[in-house]
């Protein structure tokens, strides 16, 4: 005995489209697999013009109260986007009791506490598998699957454009620009690409799994942010020569090991979260030196893997399609009959993990993120340059692991440098970069990069 579900659809673009297809052609498999009867009662979209598949018994609309309030429907899955009117769609299903299916990571990143909060005050859930990583199920098991581990550390490559651009400059010595176009033309990327290249959209996603793992409310705001725009193929060239790929790493880690912080400074356990009270998170996304034995250095095109350390379990990476019709539209279905079994709303009551029931994170100043560091300076080839460099970098405590530099074809030229350190603190190296960029030997503004290392225990034997 099948039980029946009506399901209302806010939105049927490239995901929307994609969820409706499964419901359409996996009926069957669905019906099977979970004893459920998916059945799409509402759709609401903008524009009642353009041709789309709909159900014949399903009622296409653009009145998005009308198709929440309907008492057929069951569950309401908002695909629209952006923060305006999904959100007050959202509220409205909310207040009424209503489970919400959302893939809106800009959302969830900027008022998730909120709405998880009025989800909770109105005994319903949200479900949000689709926001982050695409078809991967890394919220399941953030929420699940690793509910036994203290994360130490989550690094992943979550921006499916920025992974696109960044191979192709690895692999084809292209610019960023062409890379940029070409991307555009393949739809990899947006007419205005600004969310996903400026690195906002990889710190949306990493808000929200740094609050997950972390139990602690990251907000998008919290996050050190650069983007790929300014990555020059000239670096891609020289990392390559180093061993190194780039790549877009979403990072967020803890600042030290628990035991050793509780031993040394005797910090307090809060109790309801399990994190210690001295806990900071260092929180950062942005161009990587990933050496080319980390796993993450293999993630190529539009694909997303996000890498996480838990306590127990050590490294544990999912892999796969991080965007897209199909893919995001699997992690939709998997929340709708999440929601339909009952097993995501009894997870959203009983664990306190969603950032509306943990505390806001503590967050270590930009300042003092701890990296190694990638230099490339175009110092004069005049004697003494190098020295006046490295001195530079001495007063402040930075230590030089390699110096590369390749012939220049004339005397007095300015040249590549090269520069590899050891690990410093980002105020440290700022304000080395100041002093050196100064110096009448460098044409500044030199380029910084971070090289992040594989914990010990990972890198190759
Ligand atoms: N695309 C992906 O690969 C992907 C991956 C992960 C997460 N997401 C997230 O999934 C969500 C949907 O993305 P998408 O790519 O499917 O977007 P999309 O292709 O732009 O589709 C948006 C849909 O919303 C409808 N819509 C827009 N404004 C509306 C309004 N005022 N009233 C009613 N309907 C309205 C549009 O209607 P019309 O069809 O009539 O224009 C369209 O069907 C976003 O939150 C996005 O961040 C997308």
């Amino acid at each position: 005995m099948s039980k029946s579900i009506g399901l209302t659809l806010l939105g049927c673009g490239t995901v929307g489209s994609g969820v409706m297809k499964i419901l359409a052609e996996q009926a069957e498999l669905l019906k099977r697999r979970t004893g459920l009867n998916l059945e799409l009662r509402h759709l609401v979209v903008r524009d009642l013009g353009k041709p789309r598949p709909v159900p014949a018994n399903a009622k296409v609309s653009t009145d998005l109260r009308d198709a929440i309030d309907a008492p057929d429907a069951d569950i309401i899955v908002e695909l629209i986007g952006g923060t305006g009117m999904a959100k007050a769609a959202i509220e409205h299903a909310l207040k009424l009791g209503k489970p919400v299916v959302t893939a809106n990571k800009s959302l969830l990143a900027a008022h998730g506490a909120e709405l998880f909060a009025l989800a909770r005050k109105h005994n319903t859930c949200i479900a949000f598998e689709a926001s982050c990583g695409g078809g991967i199920p890394i919220i399941d098991a953030l929420t699940k699957g690793l509910i036994a581990n203290r994360i130490d550390a989550l690094v992943g490559i979550v921006n499916g454009t920025c992974n696109v651009i960044l191979t192709q400059m690895t692999r084809s010595g292209w610019t960023y620009e062409h890379a940029l176009e070409a991307a555009k033309k393949a739809g990899f990327a947006e007419a205005d690409p600004t969310l996903d290249v400026s690195g906002r959209d990889a710190a949306q996603k990493l808000a929200l799994l740094a609050s997950l793992a972390f139990n602690v409310n990251v907000l998008e705001g919290d996050i050190h942010v650069e983007g790929i725009d300014k990555i020059d193929a000239t670096d891609i060239n020289f990392a390559g020569e180093l061993g190194y790929v780039i790549k877009l790493l979403a990072i967020a880690e803890r600042t030290c090991s628990r035991d050793a912080r509780v031993a040394s400074s005797g910090a307090q356990h809060d109790g309801d979260t399990g994190v210690a009270t001295t806990d900071r998170l260092a929180l950062r996304v942005h161009p990587t030196l990933v050496h080319k034995t980390d796993v993450l250095a293999e993630v190529s095109g539009a694909f997303n893997a996000i890498s996480v350390y838990g306590h127990a379990l050590g490294h544990a990476l999912f892999y796969g399609r991080g965007a897209g019709q199909m893919p995001t539209a699997s992690a939709v279905l998997y929340d709708i009959v999440g929601v339909a079994l009952g097993t995501i709303p009894q997870a959203f009551k009983q664990l306190s993990i969603f950032p509306d029931t943990t505390p806001r994170a503590s967050v270590l100043p930009v300042a003092q993120l701890q990296s190694r560091f990638y230099l490339r300076l175009m110092a004069r080839d005049v004697p003494g340059v190098l020295a006046e460099v490295t001195d530079a970098l001495g007063r402040h405590k930075i230590s030089v692991s390699a110096v590369r530099q390749h012939e220049p074809d004339d005397v007095g030229q300015f040249v590549p440098v090269i520069i590899t350190t050891h690990r410093a603190s980002e105020g440290s190296l700022r304000a080395a970069l100041k002093e050196i960029d100064a110096l009448n030997t460098i044409a500044p503004p030199s380029v910084c990069l971070r090289i992040v290392d594989q914990p010990k225990e990972f890198a190759a034997e």
